[in-house]
């Protein structure tokens, strides 16, 4: 006997043309609008406090949250956007973004994800030898790429103890402690780099995590540091990309680290949450990383269960652009940072902290509180460092849209 099954939300699951149309006028719209690059982000969310028991529909929903999605949101392609390092991304990477989210690939298992589970490890193919590494896999920060790293190492060298600069990422700081090894930190030089000369004599149980791109003024530490110890972990979330672009030899020795961490929803201008974590020896660090399951066909690697295509994005962008490209936009950043650098200097009332290694200026006026001016800027947005105890701006280049000399002109109006 044959019976009619009625599926009762079908429509939901199905596309609906016009109303996926319209997402994507808005988005086109809000991309275009001009705006303020920083809102306050203290306003209040115009949306229900509680949870509505009746819906409003699909439509009715995306209506709803336009407001907060697209348009109260720091404008990270603003002219006057030279903050954080967070950058726009290129117009591919939402389309890629569209159909990950609506063909919602696991790379857990093969069953769920044929393709995407055969798209990374090509794409980690394509950058992995820009670094000296061997493989490695896609993660969702260089929190989790720091802390995969740190626990391949343990596991396979019976470290106990991680020792990094004073100027290191809290993620290393994050990733002892929840490894459970001891965190040991080395000062740093008057430009922040790793005083690699005051790095304990016995590595022999140590991690040495050395920084590619500080956080706060963008140092590279002496990547050849820490002959000796147990492993040897470049944390190049922000300056790895570096390694694609004519300026690779700031980078030099990261190719002698045992494991690299980089950020490509930094500065290879990806969408979060997206980052590679690369090793020298990747079928070993894997193995160690490797967790079977009674129904998994093949290996769990890394710290993620279920995770997405977020490959895809990557993929995309790099195809589109090919490594020259991908090279010409960085080193147009780099350059963009050195003019910033120069219009900082001619100013005497502002004063420059130092030359631009990685992107990163810092920066601040001559004589008044870098906080309280920066609170009366108007079409321009920079962020703030501590440097030694002294408030510093920063501005990370890492929006190409970005004009300099449009920033400084704001900020000396609000002086
Ligand atoms: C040097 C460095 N390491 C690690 C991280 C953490 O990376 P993510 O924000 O991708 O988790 C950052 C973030 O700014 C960083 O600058």
């Amino acid at each position: 006997m044959s019976h009619n099954f009625e599926v009762p939300y079908e429509a939901d699951f199905h596309p609906d043309v016009d109303g996926l149309a319209d997402a994507l006028a808005r988005l086109v719209a809000a991309r275009s609008a001009t705006g303020e690059p920083h809102v306050d982000p203290n306003r209040n969310l115009e949306l229900p406090r509680v949870l509505p028991e009746e819906g409003l529909g699909g439509r009715g929903a995306l209506d709803l949250l336009a407001g907060p999605a697209l348009e109260q949101v720091s404008r990270l392609d603003h002219r006057g956007f030279l903050a954080h390092m967070d950058p726009p991304t290129p117009w591919p990477t939402w389309a890629a973004a569209q159909w990950g989210a609506a063909v919602n690939q696991n790379l857990l298992h093969p069953d769920t994800g044929p393709a995407a589970r055969q798209l990374e490890p090509l794409v980690i193919s394509w950058l992995a030898p820009a670094f000296g590494m061997d493989g490695g896999h896609l993660v969702p920060g260089s929190t989790v790429a720091n802390l995969t790293a740190l626990w391949a190492a343990r596991d396979l060298t019976g470290a106990c103890r991680v020792v990094t600069s004073t100027a290191a990422h809290l993620s290393v700081a994050k990733a002892a402690h929840l490894l459970g090894l001891e965190l040991v930190e080395v000062p740093v030089d008057d430009r922040q780099r790793m005083r690699a000369d005051l790095l304990p004599d016995d590595l022999t149980r140590s991690v040495v995590v050395l920084t590619a791109g500080t956080v706060t003024t963008g140092a590279v530490d002496p990547l050849e540091a820490g002959d000796g110890a147990a492993w040897r972990h470049v944390d190049a979330a922000w300056a790895g990309p570096l390694r694609l672009s004519a300026h690779a030899g700031i980078l030099a020795g990261i190719e002698t680290a045992d494991s690299v961490a980089v950020s490509a929803h930094k500065w290879l201008y990806q969408p979060k949450e997206s980052a590679l974590v690369f090793f020298s020896d990747s079928d070993t660090a894997h193995r160690a990383l490797s967790f079977g399951g009674s129904y998994l066909a093949a290996p769990n690697v890394g710290l993620l269960g279920s995770h997405g295509n977020a490959a895809l994005p990557l993929a995309v962008t790099l195809l589109s652009w090919g490594r020259s490209g991908v090279a010409g936009r960085i080193e147009a950043d780099m350059a963009t940072a050195e003019l910033f650098a120069r219009l900082v200097e001619d100013h005497v009332v502002l004063e420059l902290w130092g030359q631009p290694v990685t992107g990163v200026v810092n920066w601040r006026p001559a004589a008044r509180d870098p906080a309280e001016v920066r609170g009366r800027l108007t079409d321009a947005w920079i962020s703030l460092a501590d440097i030694a105890g002294t408030p510093w701006y920063r501005s990370v280049v890492a929006n190409p849209l970005a004009d300099p000399q449009h920033v400084i002109d704001r900020v000396i109006d609000a002086l």
